[in-house]
């Protein structure tokens, strides 16, 4: 216990104030985004032509779903929440327990697992290349007569860089362009006093370290966890620590999809993460200032 206490203390130093604003914008291929955002809403990459990666990526649940686990080609059900795609291109890592490292890798998981997408590469190459929109498009973007798995990931993850969030309140704020209010800056506060920003920090809040659900009370529901992929039993129940830009827009949370409102994740956090009961006002004040990580969608 002492060490973890230690561990924090140090985490804490270090991380100091190390919330950084995103950049407002970043290059990317334009025309290559376009064709991507064709794939991410082309259900007929899936076995059963019915589920697209906007299925359990959707614009209006903040580029994630609302659903505990998301439904796959057949109606199979998943086995953890679908997280937030925006700004995914800061995460250090992909996945909850970040067994890929690039979102060009990324795009080969939904499409492959059974539950998902179910599409082999050859399957992938088959559609498209019997497809004369993509046909077109590929050999204008991509100069080539037969388009491969590979290039069709590099486009999907092309837009998918380009769904970054810039200008919300907090990086305005941190750039002297907005005020605020006496509860967002409460929460702000104690944001830093209990210890969050330990782990939540950097230019994505998060998506930079793994860590421990349960490091003070320990997590029942471990499902998925970094120890799947590394059979360390220090990473039982260690996943990437998420972003929490536009965190508001995002229930249910937790790989688990257990708290249903950020209220409860909140308070789920202080409980299993730093082993705190909070009062329901640092709860609000905490939740306004986590609110402030709302940012724009660069079109
Ligand atoms: C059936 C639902 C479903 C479909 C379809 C789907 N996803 Fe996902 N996506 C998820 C879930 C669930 C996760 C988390 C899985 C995990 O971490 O093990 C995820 C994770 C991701 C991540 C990682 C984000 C992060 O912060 O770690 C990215 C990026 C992503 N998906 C992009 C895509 C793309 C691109 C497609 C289409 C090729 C797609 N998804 C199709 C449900 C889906
Ligand atoms: C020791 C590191 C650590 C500390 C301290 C910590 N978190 Fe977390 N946080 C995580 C990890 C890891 C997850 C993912 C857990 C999971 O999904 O099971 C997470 C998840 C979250 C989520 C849900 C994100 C999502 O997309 O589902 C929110 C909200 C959150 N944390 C807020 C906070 C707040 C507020 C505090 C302070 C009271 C805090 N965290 C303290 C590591 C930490």
């Amino acid at each position: 216990m002492k060490r973890i206490i230690f561990i924090i203390f140090l985490k804490y130093l270090y991380a100091f104030n190390l919330i950084t604003p995103i950049p407002e914008h970043i290059k990317i291929d334009k025309q290559k985004a376009k064709l991507g955002k064709y794939l991410f809403m082309d259900s007929r990459l899936s076995a059963d032509k019915k589920v697209a990666c906007i299925s359990c990526h959707k614009p209006n649940e903040g580029w994630a779903d609302k659903r505990r686990v998301s439904i796959g080609v057949f109606g199979k059900k998943g086995r953890v929440n679908s997280p937030t795609i925006l700004n995914a291109v800061f995460n250090f890592r992909q996945f909850w327990n970040g067994r890929v490292k690039s979102l060009k890798e990324q795009v080969f998981g939904p499409l492959h697992t059974t539950f998902e997408m179910n599409m082999s590469k050859k399957d992938v190459e088959k559609f498209v290349n019997k497809n004369s929109f993509y046909k077109k498009l590929f050999k204008k973007i991509y100069h080539t007569n037969y388009i491969t798995a590979d290039m069709v990931a590099d486009a999907i993850a092309e837009f998918e860089k380009s769904l970054i969030t810039p200008n919300c309140k907090y990086d305005l704020y941190l750039k002297g362009k907005a005020k605020l209010t006496p509860l967002e800056m409460r929460g702000k506060i104690l944001f830093k006093k209990y210890g969050c920003i330990t782990c939540h920090n950097g230019v994505n809040i998060g998506g930079n370290s793994f860590e421990k659900m349960g490091l003070i009370i320990p997590y029942k529901n471990c499902i998925d966890d970094r120890y799947e992929i590394t059979h360390n039993v220090l990473d039982k129940c260690v996943y990437k620590v998420p972003t929490l830009r536009n965190i508001s827009l995002t229930a249910p949370y937790f790989h688990d999809g257990s708290a249903k409102t950020l209220k409860e994740a909140i308070s789920n956090m202080g409980y299993y993460n730093l082993g705190i009961r909070l009062k329901l006002d640092e709860v609000k004040a905490i939740e306004a200032f986590l609110k402030t990580f709302t940012g724009e969608l660069n079109k």
